[in-house]
Formats: structure tokens, C-alpha cells, sequence
């Protein structure tokens, strides 16, 4: 079976004509229709920019390599029309900032039934009845009058959501959530995940999941995918994360953030800082800040290897194996 899309050996670069840094690099992995894929890392691992790399729609002076396959074709070649075709319609996105994502000038009537209209050619009515439902089950109040509204007349966390209901507005197959739930209180945090889990149920709605919080990933993903300085260190079962994880990166990354039962062992920072990209230490990237350490982490970038079903971790060394530090 072929999945719904495939990420091969995406690399981004900034400045690649003048100063090249690279910011991605060497990412692979799938989405199975229906499928809640968990995007994790610290702070500048890269997540966003894989995000934009995927929907073609990096930042000026910044170029993406390798392939993204989806419907038979490289999202990374396509211009124009074609990615249009694509871009917010097929694969949409809910961005981390939700102010930079909504037209300020526009109302929220006029941004969500032009693009309903426009790709799947249904007229003003029911488009406007489509928004409002879409606008009652990111359970925004009024929605008739939020029809009229502009963006500055919602707070933060509303425009969060009214985001969330124009990236679903075109039954997009792909949805690409940045840090969605992350302005929401609990209550409406909890109803957008619902939303979220029965279309994909019921649609096969495939979701990239960014996301610091572990508490939402374990309650939504299947799979995590976590990133350190721009290349994946270890991708597992989200089932797998919090017992069989096997990367020093993953173990210290659980450690510092609060766990979903909120109760378990005290919370421990990582040590140091992640390193800037332009400055990436030699071999893994991660060896100037981890416990377990040898000389030989620092000559080679150590590859991602399976270690068990559906489990792949860039460390070779294992220190976690037969009951070590855990
Ligand atoms: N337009 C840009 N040009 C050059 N470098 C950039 C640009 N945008 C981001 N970067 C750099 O790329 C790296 C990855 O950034 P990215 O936004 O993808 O991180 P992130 O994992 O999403 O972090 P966060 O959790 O804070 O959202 C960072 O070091 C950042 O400084
Ligand atoms: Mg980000």
C-alpha cells in the first residue's frame, strides 16, 4: 500500500545562493490516510520549517531538497496553478502564529466561503451554511456574527480556532497542525482534539501534529517523529515514546516537559542550549549535551537505523538497554 504522503530525504537550506546554513536535513517519513502523525523537538529543532517544506511554502531564502509525494506528485517541483491545486486545499495548515495566518482586512465570512467556493465549486449559500457549521464545532459563540467579524475582534485563542476551521473548510486529505491547541484553554483544547480524532475517523482526515505538549500527543498521535537540530533522532509508536524510547535526546525531552498524568517524576531541564544551526556541533548534534557521550559521537552524524518494528533511533550506543539509567 502506498501512503497518503512521503517525505524522502527532505532537506531545507537558508541562504543557499549566498551563505548556505542548513536548517533541515535528511527527514524521511509517511502518512497513512487517517493517520495522526506527532511532530516533537525542542524550540528551533526545525519542525516548522518541515511544515512550510511541505506545503511549498518556505520562506524567501530558503530552498527545500529531496521529495514530498503526494497524489503521484513531488509537491517540491510543482508551481503555480498545479501547487495551488495543492496548497491549502489538499494538504492544509494551521500555522503557529494564527495573527500572520488571517487576511486583517477581510472578514472571516468573506476568507472562509471565497475559498470554499473557489475549489469546491458550491455556491454562497451553502458555503456560508458550511462555514457556519465549521464555526460551531471549533465552538465559536455566534457564529452568524463571526461571519461579519474581522480577525482583531477575536482574541487569540478564537482566531486559533476560526484558523483551524478554514484549513478544514476544503476537506483538505492532509492537515498540518502547528502548535494548534497552544493558545486554547483545557475545555476547548479538549473539543478541537475531538474534532480532530472523528475526522479523521470519519474521513481519513491524515493530521502532522507539532506540538511541546506530550499530554495532547498521547491523546491524538499514532506515531512521533522527534526532531533535534534539524534531523530526526528517533520516530516510534506514540504507544512506544514514554516506555521503549531508546534516543538519550527523547529520554532527556520526556524528562523536561510535563508528562500527560501530570504526575510521575520531577521534571528535569536539559542541560545547555540546542545549537544554532550555523553552528552545529560535528557528528550528532546532540553529543555536547548528553550524559552518554563518547569520543566517537562527535566524528560521524550517526544514522537512523530500525531497531524494532516501526521503531527507528539515530544513537548507536543504546545506554538504555537491559534496564540501564532509566
Ligand atoms: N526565514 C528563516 N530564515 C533563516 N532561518 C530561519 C528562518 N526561519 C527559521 N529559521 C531557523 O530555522 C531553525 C528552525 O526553525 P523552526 O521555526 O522550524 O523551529 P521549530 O522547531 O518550529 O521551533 P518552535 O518550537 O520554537 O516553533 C531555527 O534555528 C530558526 O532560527
Ligand atoms: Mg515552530
Amino acid at each position: 500500500m502506498t501512503a497518503l504522503l512521503e517525505v524522502r530525504r527532505l532537506g531545507v537550506t537558508a541562504r543557499p545562493d549566498t551563505a548556505p546554513v542548513t536548517i533541515v536535513e535528511d527527514v524521511s517519513f509517511t502518512m497513512e490516510r487517517g493517520e495522526v502523525l506527532g511532530l516533537a523537538g525542542e524550540s528551533g529543532s526545525g519542525k516548522t520549517m518541515t511544515a512550510l517544506a511541505l506545503m511549498g511554502i518556505l520562506p524567501a531564502q530558503s530552498r527545500a531538497t529531496g521529495e514530498v509525494r503526494f497524489a503521484d506528485e513531488d509537491v517540491l517541483k510543482l508551481r503555480g496553478r498545479a501547487l495551488r491545486q495543492i496548497q491549502g486545499r489538499r494538504i492544509a495548515m494551521v500555522f503557529q502564529d494564527p495573527s500572520s495566518a488571517l487576511h486583517p482586512m477581510l472578514t472571516i465570512g468573506r476568507q472562509m466561503t471565497e475559498h470554499m467556493r473557489h475549489h469546491l465549486g458550491i455556491d454562497r449559500r451553502d458555503s456560508e451554511q458550511r462555514a457556519l457549521d465549521l464555526l460551531d464545532q471549533v465552538r465559536i459563540p455566534d457564529p452568524k456574527a463571526a461571519l461579519k467579524a474581522f480577525p482583531h475582534q477575536f482574541s487569540g485563542g478564537m482566531r486559533q480556532r476560526i484558523q483551524i476551521a478554514i484549513a478544514l473548510a476544503c476537506e483538505p486529505d492532509v492537515l498540518i497542525a502547528d502548535e494548534p491547541t497552544t493558545a486554547l484553554d483545557v475545555t476547548i483544547q479538549a473539543g478541537v482534539l475531538r474534532l480532530l480524532d472523528g475526522l479523521r475517523r470519519d474521513r481519513g482526515l491524515a493530521v502532522l501534529l507539532i506540538t511541546h505538549d506530550l499530554a495532547v500527543l498521547s491523546a491524538l498521535a499514532d506515531r512521533v517523529v522527534v526532531m533535534y537540530a534539524g534531523r530526526i533522532v528517533e520516530s516510534c509508536a506514540v504507544k512506544e515514546l514514554a516506555t521503549g524510547n531508546r534516543h538519550p535526546y527523547t529520554r532527556a525531552l520526556l524528562s523536561s516537559l510535563p508528562r500527560p498524568d501530570a504526575r510521575g517524576p520531577a521534571l528535569v531541564p536539559i542541560g545547555g542550549t540546542p545549537p544554532s544551526p550555523a553552528a552545529r556541533p560535528p557528528g550528532c548534534a546532540f553529543n555536547p549535551r548528553c550524559d552518554f557521550a563518547v569520543d566517537a559521537c562527535a566524528s560521524a552524524v550517526p544514522p537512523l537505523v530500525e531497531i524494532g518494528q516501526g521503531h527507528h533511533s539515530a544513537c548507536p550506543l543504546d545506554p538504555f538497554a537491559d534496564g540501564g539509567p532509566r
